[in-house]
């Protein structure tokens, strides 16, 4: 991070009254929990753990991209000293789940050894097991495969096109509300354009990762994951076992991003190989392994058109995405759907159409659909303002939905406008010249300033949390939430402190094991708030059990005050008609003989919130950039956000959320695209060196504002989410600010130096 990131890390003035508002413990820019452990080097990861008697796996990945493995020498694998054994289809043990079948509700089709056939390169073909790391990599080399090569599938020319029967995960491949035709026939103005998106791997800084150890037919793995419980329950029906045999440690992530939501089928043949030689199997992928078998963000192709009446009012708004998945499975980026929840036009249509190619799978990376599909529809929209001659923020203000779209539910809270007005007031928007190519600094570079609208969605999934109330007065709370570095352990004890009325320093807090009650999926930017909900329910139950035990002792000063007439406050419960009568927690217990309280709770969303409202975070982006008008090279030197997500729990870690994600933006604007060899159907630039990520000096002084928003209906503690909105509205902010700087519309990400040429 540059210094101007951290400099902004303080706790804007903006969220001081809301901090106020909620007391002493959520509501703070509490610093990580986990901090101290990480930059101490004592935080573990999964890898880190080597218990006795450990051996090493390594896949052995294919180097075509279609075909199949015609021979391999196993028999030069096996000599190789330390060699154990060499996995393969002809020795692969079964699994009690046909890995060609999906498994529901997220599980994908995986590639687990099962035939001879290749379906993408990099996908394994082999797992070699050896004494030692070297060897399992000495070996596999060794095995030498021989294919029979067949051309790969890897483009629009070559690929299969079919009409998908969901897109996302569960979502509508279409989508239709109002008469398109009669809205376009309308129209005074009408817009149309192609836009692109190439493939993006998520490249967490830790990679697909899993320690294997068996005990007759119970195993443990140490893997970094996000969805605790779902993924015990894919490995028990792939191993034939009882759920509950399957414990999964995930203390800490490296990074996650949605692919570690997903099984995939390197970690399979890892605990496959665990149990077939009753020995600790440890398997880490390598950096160019992750390209591949573990997830990815699918190509998209986008047609936009939009109609406008003369006062540039939205008549009509299609938007078609083809999007790539690969040869064998349906996961398809839900671009299109971005287009639902934005902006009021009376006739929309978005749909979706699938491409086959010779890849891995795609699946969910960090804001799936939406950050693809508002990259163009930002872009369409800029398009759109500029063809009606109107500045694009008073264009989107025109085009201010005041409901949802189609629907025409309710928001549960929308601070969108303010979002706009404190973003547009900070970034100096008002200044912006109409037309492009207005502005050169003192360099004599091109300035240009674009802006986007960003928008999440606001899913929430059931969980579970337990808070025992201890003789001491403090507490331990307990749920299996994953931490990706969002800073889950943290925000998680500041909700549950809260419920508990407690300090958060007097909170243990105890996450990331699969044995702890289920905290659900930490994804879709839903984890504070679904985990969050538990813990606060939790948190409630055990202070409801304490106070049933007070107001019942005629010797408590709080006998007779009922369950409804305390207050929890900072270890203890008040009289609320007399808050001069209190009693401490622990005096409370200590009395009663009982050594501690248990709180439960099971939290899910009443299905009423959803089905009567919308559902969603917004926010505005403000980007800046200078663009050398001689050499093309794009440089993003100041970019504005504006979030509103309901509740801030902690705003250091929403802010740094907001950051993350707008880096992110910058990244898929400017910077990240997979290649493909159309030749071989390899990905070229399979590493961290020649994937373009923006490193520090690509990073401008970045401003996050949090905005200001109260949401009493999206659940009992009015938060929204944070971890992917900031990518959604950035992208098309900084290709919008390349035009204006230029009066280059460029529709192709990443926007290249040789586009300005
Ligand atoms: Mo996110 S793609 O839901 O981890």
């Amino acid at each position: 991070m540059s210094p101007e990131i951290s400099s902004h890390q303080a706790a804007p003035s903006e969220t001081k009254a809301a901090a106020n508002r909620y007391g002493s413990n959520a509501g703070q820019p509490l610093t990580r929990r986990d901090g101290l452990l990480k930059v101490t080097g004592r935080a573990t990861y999964a890898a880190d753990n080597h218990p006795e008697g450990l051996v090493f796996a390594v896949t052995a990945v294919s180097r075509i991209a279609r075909g199949r493995v015609r021979a391999m020498n196993i028999d030069a694998a096996k000599a190789h000293p330390g060699v154990i054994d060499v996995l393969t289809p002809a020795n692969r043990p079964p699994l009690s789940h046909d890995p060609d079948e999906k498994m529901p509700p997220f599980g994908f089709r995986v590639e687990v050894l099962q035939d001879d056939g290749v379906r993408y390169a990099n996908q394994p073909i082999a797992l070699v097991i050896a004494e030692t790391l070297e060897a399992a990599t000495e070996g596999a080399v060794l095995l030498d495969p021989q294919y029979d090569v067949e051309p790969a599938r890897v483009d629009r020319a070559t690929g299969l096109r079919f009409d998908p029967p969901g897109v996302g995960v569960g979502g509508d491949p279409s989508t239709a509300y109002g008469d398109l035709d009669a809205g376009f026939s309308q129209a005074a103005v009408t817009l149309e354009g192609e836009y692109e998106t190439p493939p993006q791997y998520h490249n967490a800084m830790e990679p697909h990762a899993v320690v294997a150890e068996w005990d007759g037919d119970r195993v443990t793995l140490d893997m970094p994951n996000q969805a605790l419980a779902m993924s015990c329950a894919s490995y028990a029906a792939f191993f034939g076992i009882p759920v509950e045999n399957v414990t999964i440690r995930s203390p800490f992530l490296g990074g996650g991003f949605g692919s570690k939501a997903i099984i995939n089928g390197p970690q399979i043949l890892a605990i496959l190989a665990a149990r077939m030689l009753k020995r600790p199997v440890k398997l880490v992928l390598t950096r160019a392994q992750m390209y591949g078998p573990v997830g990815h963000r699918g190509q998209t192709w986008q047609k936009l058109r939009l109609g406008m009446d003369s006062d540039g009012q939205l008549t009509a708004l299609h938007h078609r995405s083809m999007s790539a998945t690969s040869a064998f499975e349906d996961f398809l980026e839900p671009a299109a759907n971005a287009s639902l929840p934005l902006y009021a036009s009376p006739a929309i249509l978005v749909e979706h159409e699938g491409l086959r190619l010779d890849t891995g799978t795609p699946g969910p990376m960090r804001a799936p659909g939406e950050a693809s599909g508002s990259a163009a529809l930002e872009v369409a929209i800029d398009e759109a303002a500029e063809a009606c001659g109107m500045d694009p923020l008073a264009f989107r203000l025109k085009n201010y939905a005041e409901t949802e779209p189609g629907t025409g539910k309710p928001f549960s809270s929308k601070a969108l406008r303010t979002c706009y007005a404190q973003g547009a007031a900070r970034f100096g928007w008002s200044r912006r010249p109409l037309s492009p190519g207005q502005m050169r600094d003192e360099n004599g570079l091109l300035v240009g300033w674009g802006m986007g609208t960003a928008v999440f969605h606001c899913p929430h999934f059931p969980a579970e949390a337990r808070a025992t109330l201890r003789a001491d007065g403090t507490a331990l709370v307990e749920t299996g939430a994953a931490d990706m570095g969002q800073g889950a352990w943290t925000a998680l004890a500041q909700i549950a402190a809260e419920a508990l009325g407690l300090d958060a320093d007097q909170v243990e807090f105890h996450a990331g094991l699969s044995t702890l009650p289920d905290a659900g999926v930490a994804g879709g930017s839903a984890h504070t708030a679904s985990a969050g909900l538990a813990l606060h329910q939790a948190g409630g139950d055990a202070i409801a059990r304490l106070t049933d035990l007070a107001v019942n002792d005629p010797q408590s000063p709080l006998f007779g005050a009922g369950n409804i007439g305390v207050i929890a406050r900072r270890g203890r419960l008040y009289r609320r008609d007399d808050e001069a009568r209190h009693e401490s927690y622990a005096q409370i217990l200590a009395r009663s003989g009982q050594s501690e309280i248990i709180g439960t709770a099971k939290s899910a969303r009443d299905p009423a919130v959803a089905s009567d409202h919308a559902l969603y975070s917004h926010g505005a982006v403000f980007a800046e950039v200078k663009i050398d008008p001689d050499l093309g090279q794009i440089r993003t030197t100041r970019l504005v956000g504006a979030f509103a997500a309901g509740r801030v729990i902690n705003p250091r870690l929403v802010q740094s959320q907001y950051f993350g994600g707008m880096i992110w933006g910058l990244s898929f604007a400017l910077h990240e695209e997979a290649v493909t060899d159309k030749r071989t159907g390899r990905i070229m630039n399979a590493d961290l060196a020649e994937y373009r990520v923006p490193v520090n000096a690509d990073i401008p002084p970045l401003e996050a504002i949090l905005v200001d928003e109260e949401d009493a209906i999206v659940n009992p503690i009015g938060v929204k989410g944070v971890g992917e909105i900031g990518i959604t509205g950035t992208v098309g902010a900084i290709a919008n600010a390349v035009w204006h700087a230029t009066g280059k519309r460029i529709r192709k990400f990443p926007i290249r130096i040789e586009d300005m040429l």
